[in-house]
C-alpha cells in the first residue's frame, strides 16, 4: 500500500467529490455531438482560408493534456507550425501527395514523444518513484512514450473536433528529417502530424468502410 500524506489524502477526497458532482450534473453526449466527434466526422484533405487563433490552439491543449496516459507520463510534445517559414521548412519532409493538403492548413500540429519523459515523473506521479522503471529499460521507455503520445495525439484530434475544428492526421512524412529540422538537440521523436482548421468540404474523399463488430471484436 502507498502511504499518503495528509495533504495527499485531502487531494484524493477532493477529486472524488469533483467526480461525483460531474456525474450528477452531466448527461452522455447526444447523437449530434457524437456525430461531430466520430459518426459523421471526416479526415480533411483541404482547408478553408480561415485562421485558427493561438488562443484556440492553447484551449485545445488544455483539454488534450487531461486525457489519460500510463503512470500519467504525458510523453507527447506538440509543435504548432503556423508561420510560412516553418511550413516551408516542413515541406521537404512531406510525401509529395501530402504537400498541398498540409501546406494549405492554418495550423499543423507536429506530435512527438519525448524519450526523456521520465524526467518529469517526480511532478507527474509524485506518490511513487517510477522514473527508474523507465530509465533502466530502453524498450519499455520507448514503447511507453510511443503508445502514450499516440493516445495523446488521438485526444488532440477529438478535442479539436469537439471545439468545432476539423483534423487532417498524417504519417506520410520523413520522420528522421522532421526530427532533424524540428527537434534537433532534444530526445524528442516525431510520431505523426495533424493539420487543424476549418475543412474544405469539396476536398473530402468518399467514406471508406470500417470493420464490423463481429469481425474484430469478441466479448468473452
Ligand atoms: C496516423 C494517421 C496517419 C495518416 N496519414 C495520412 C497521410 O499521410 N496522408 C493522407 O492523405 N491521409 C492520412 N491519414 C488519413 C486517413 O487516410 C484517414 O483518416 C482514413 O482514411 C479515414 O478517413 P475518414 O476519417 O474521412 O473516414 C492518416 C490518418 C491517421 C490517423
Amino acid at each position: 500500500m502507498i502511504e499518503l500524506s495528509e495533504e495527499q489524502k485531502k487531494a484524493v477526497a477532493d477529486a472524488q467529490e469533483t467526480f461525483i458532482e460531474l456525474k450528477d450534473s452531466s448527461k452522455p453526449l447526444n447523437n449530434e455531438q457524437l456525430n461531430l466527434l466520430f459518426g459523421q466526422a471526416r479526415s480533411m484533405n483541404g482547408w478553408q482560408d480561415k485562421e485558427v487563433s493561438d488562443g484556440m490552439v492553447k484551449s485545445i491543449y488544455e483539454l488534450t493534456k487531461m486525457g489519460p496516459t500510463s503512470t500519467n507520463c504525458c510523453p507527447a510534445r506538440f509543435k504548432f507550425i503556423k508561420s510560412d517559414e516553418a511550413k516551408e521548412n516542413l515541406k521537404e519532409a512531406l510525401l509529395p501527395n501530402n504537400v498541398p493538403k498540409v501546406m494549405t492548413a492554418p495550423v499543423i500540429a507536429l506530435i512527438g514523444y519525448d524519450l526523456d519523459f521520465a524526467d518529469n515523473m517526480g511532478k507527474l506521479f509524485p506518490h511513487m518513484d517510477v522514473a527508474p522503471m523507465y530509465k533502466n529499460n530502453d524498450e519499455m521507455n520507448t514503447s511507453t512514450a510511443f503508445r502514450n503520445s499516440s493516445l495523446q495525439g488521438a485526444y488532440f484530434m477529438m478535442v479539436s473536433r469537439a471545439l468545432g475544428l476539423d483534423c487532417g492526421p498524417m504519417s506520410g512524412f520523413n520522420n528522421q528529417l522532421v526530427d532533424e529540422k524540428f527537434f534537433a538537440g532534444t530526445n524528442i521523436k516525431s510520431n505523426f502530424l495533424c493539420c487543424i482548421g476549418y475543412g474544405d468540404p469539396s476536398k473530402i474523399f468518399m467514406r471508406l468502410p470500417r470493420l464490423d463488430f463481429e469481425d474484430v471484436c469478441e466479448i468473452i
